[in-house]
């Protein structure tokens, strides 16, 4: 960090001289910034400032981060990227080199691993926030580059801030209003991902070391108790966040991490409840999807309704009819004729890639390895493209894997909880599988294409 004369809380010296001469040179403003304004060291006065504050912070973060950034790799491979029919996200590529075959077991996995990343993403936000706070002056440190090396740490830096930020906005949106970007919310968090990941790296890369003296240093007790530590300087602390003009304390550091600490269990509090259920779910007072869906054994919760993808009443009527397509023959059948194949029942929850999900439901319906065996694959099941009467949103059809088909919990659902399923649930017939996403479970089927298209 540079030297930079002592000041008064008015200004620096240059500044008063400048001030008591002529207009300020144009070197005399390069060198030393605008008289007033951030950019002035002067103007950050807060005394809770400083590296032990920082790296606290920073280390929550770093814990938090990395399992949001597995979860959410973790998703896209439940996603499976590269089966492209109904699915927006990148194809394999160099970034997708981690994917892999989204197991079926246990049929809770995807409720669990997307539910710690939403409720994370949630529940960090207050840390996220203080850690900015904690930095800002950084941020806008003057001169802003002092050299190329200093170009690329400013870049890496704006690559951070601008990543985290984008990171978080796109997911609070997603979960909250749906689809509200301009192209595919999919493709723009994965790559926002993987840009800030790489800048989140280069960060702690260089930071680790000075968080980790700084937690180690001892001294908890003071640093909790007093922000009146702030003002002298650690001589061993290379960062500038010490204020060197400090403000009176309005509270203690211990008051700062209690404010985020509460901050991020309120969250909690007003999220969980969408992803853990029983008595839980009326607490999710944050969740979008927390209204009360309603009695009977339809009862639980939707991402879409039948009229808001555009499903007509003779779509799904009557004249329904399912067609079953592979090794070169069809099969068309009445919903009638599919009550009369062997029905089995499996107990699973609706998982959503919004973070919700449901309790465990009573699923009934035809194995999705007994269709493929109607147009001859009688000895393994291959893969499956779906397709729904859905005529707008997305997820119109979806791709499963064999070892998806292959599971003998994989329904075509036409009943739940005993009861045919509504139209809101995908009436007359729809996928569950096991530690599928719950946009991958296509409702409202019209069509099963088993083998070599899938
Ligand atoms: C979302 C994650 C994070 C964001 C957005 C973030 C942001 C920042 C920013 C903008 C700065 C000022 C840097 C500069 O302008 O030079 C900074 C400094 C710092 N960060 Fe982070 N940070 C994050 C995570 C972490 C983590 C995980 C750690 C701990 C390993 C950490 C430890 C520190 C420390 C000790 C400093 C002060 C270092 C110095 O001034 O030289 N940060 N952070």
């Amino acid at each position: 960090m540079e030297d930079r004369q002592p000041m008064a809380p008015g200004g620096t010296g240059s500044t008063l001289r400048r001030s008591a001469e002529h207009r300020p040179a144009l070197s005399d403003l390069l060198r030393d910034g605008p008289t007033a304004g951030p950019t002035r060291r002067g103007f950050w006065r807060s005394p809770l400032r400083g590296p032990w504050l920082t790296s606290v912070l920073g280390a929550v973060l770093l814990v938090g981060i990395t399992v949001m950034f597995v979860t959410g790799l973790l998703s896209y491979a439940a996603y499976n990227p590269d089966l492209g029919a109904n699915d927006k996200t990148p194809d394999r590529g160099w970034l997708g080199f981690y994917l892999f075959s989204w197991p079926t077991h246990p049929y809770w996995l995807y409720r669990l691993t997307q539910g710690v990343h939403v409720t994370l993403g949630i529940v960090l936000i207050p840390v996220l926030l203080a850690k900015l706070w904690s930095v800002v002056p950084q941020l806008f440190s003057w001169p802003p580059v002092r050299s190329a090396g200093h170009a690329l740490e400013r870049l890496s830096v704006l690559l951070l801030v601008g990543g985290v930020l984008f990171e978080f906005a796109t997911g609070v949106l997603n979960i909250q209003l749906d689809y509200v970007f301009p192209g595919s919310f999919y493709p723009l968090h994965f790559y926002g991902a993987w840009v800030f990941i790489g800048a989140f790296v280069v960060h702690i890369a260089f930071r680790v070391p000075l968080t980790v003296r700084m937690l180690r240093g001892g001294g908890l007790r003071e640093e909790l108790r007093s922000p009146a530590r702030a003002g002298r300087k650690d001589p061993a602390d290379p960062t500038d966040l010490v204020t060197p003009h400090p403000a009176a304390p309005t509270m203690s550091r211990r008051g700062a991490l209690g404010m985020v600490g509460a901050g991020s269990l309120v969250l909690l509090a007003v999220t969980a409840g969408q992803s853990i259920g029983g008595v839980l779910r009326s607490t999710a007072l944050l969740a979008p999807r927390g209204q009360d869906p309603g009695p009977g054994p339809n009862g639980f919760q939707i991402n879409k309704t039948a009229t808001s993808v555009g499903i007509r009443a003779r779509d799904v009527g009557p004249g329904w009819r399912l067609v079953v397509r592979g090794r070169g023959r069809e099969k068309v059948l009445t919903r009638a004729q599919v009550l009369t194949m062997p029905q089995h029942t499996a107990a699973l929850p609706i998982a959503c890639v919004e973070g919700w999900s449901t309790e465990d439901q009573e699923w009934s319906g035809v194995r999705l390895a007994d269709l493929a065996a109607l147009v001859g694959f009688t000895d393994a099941a291959p893969g499956v493209f779906v397709q729904s009467a859905q005529r707008s949103g997305s997820f119109r059809s979806t791709t499963l894997r064999d070892n998806q088909v292959g599971d003998p919990r994989s329904l075509l659902a036409l009943r739940v909880n005993g009861a045919d399923l509504s139209p809101d649930h995908g009436y007359p017939a729809r996928i569950i599988v096991p530690a599928n996403p719950g946009v991958h479970n296509t409702k409202w089927v019209t069509r099963l294409t088993f083998g070599e298209q899938a």
